[in-house]
């Protein structure tokens, strides 16, 4: 018998794949569809403390094997959300994602995540193209060390961290997450990235800099979750290029516990947890691997 349920430390998910945050996560409705199709979980959309419209179009754009965005944290505030928390987490388990500039951001935004009902919390701390935000406070492991530290004070839930890949010092910034006392984390966000459109000779996002997602940056992902898994006793779950069920073994392979798939849901719709799930069974049995755990981290051995 081969069983697809995975322990995120206490968490506890029928299968590894979990919506990652930005795709498909702004409306209550959008997330139960998730749901419903398979996924063991999801992220919300990054919600902060004010409403915030993003930046202006153009703002996303396909590019070779991905997309680069810069939508810019577009969100309701948090206030707004709670209704869109409250429908998604009758349907299942909903992780609340969050960013802020301070700690003290962090911990109101947890503290209501929390009270709509969320799972646990994602904190933001990696997205590229926010003014403030994301990689501006995630890439500081003092930084990190105080708002996870502050967050895990406040509430009672498991405190996840989305870190970036831009930086040389990962691993440094996985141990300031665990030093925190941070439950487990996400890696990896989008890479800084640009694209020009030679005719205007001017970048083509408003932006000017977004995040490249998509197949492109799986081999950095995984490489992410390599180093993390070396450097880390907590569990990390693995994001960046999942397409498939083989991208997904990769993962849990270098470290993973669990995955999240975001890009791919663009191009394949919501069924694609599913079919991910799935394949990953198929290869449990065809390979003599009972449980996701008997996965976790065996390409080190
Ligand atoms: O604008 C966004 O919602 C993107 C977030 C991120 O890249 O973390």
């Amino acid at each position: 018998m081969t069983s697809l349920k995975t322990e995120v430390g206490d968490l506890v998910f029928d299968n590894p794949s979990i919506l990652a945050s930005g795709i498909m996560d702004e409306t209550g409705m959008s997330m139960v569809r998730v749901l419903e199709c398979g996924a063991g979980a999801v992220v919300s959309k990054s919600v902060g403390l004010a409403s915030n419209p993003g930046h202006a179009n153009p703002n996303f754009l396909e590019v070779t094997s991905g997309c680069i965005n810069a939508m810019g944290l577009p969100n309701p505030g948090i206030d707004a959300y709670g209704d869109e928390m409250k429908i998604a987490v009758d349907k299942g388990n909903v992780i609340g994602s969050i960013y802020g500039a301070s700690p003290k951001d962090f911990v109101i935004l947890a503290e209501k995540m929390q009270s709509y009902g969320a799972c646990a919390v994602e904190l933001n701390l990696s997205c590229p193209h926010a003014k403030g935000y994301g990689i501006e406070v995630g890439t500081d492991p003092k930084m990190v060390k105080s708002i996870v530290e502050a967050v895990k004070a406040a509430v009672d839930i498991p405190v996840w961290a989305k870190l970036t890949p831009n930086t040389h010092i990962l691993p440094e910034i996985g141990k300031a997450v665990e030093d925190g006392g941070g439950d487990a984390i996400v890696a990896i966000n989008t890479l800084k990235a640009i694209a020009i459109a030679p005719e205007f000779a001017r970048p083509i996002l408003s932006n000017k800099v977004g995040g490249l997602s998509g197949a492109a940056i799986k081999p950095i992902g995984v490489r992410a979750v390599w180093d993390l898994h070396n450097a880390v006793s907590i569990p990390i779950i693995g994001v960046g290029g999942i397409t498939n069920y083989r991208d997904a073994l990769e993962y849990i392979m270098a470290g993973a516990s669990a995955f999240q798939i975001g890009t791919a849901v663009m191009d394949h719709g919501p069924e694609v947890f599913n079919t991910v799930c799935k394949g990953i069974n198929k290869f449990m049995k065809r390979y003599g691997y009972r449980s996701i755990s008997d996965m976790v981290g065996v390409a080190h051995e």
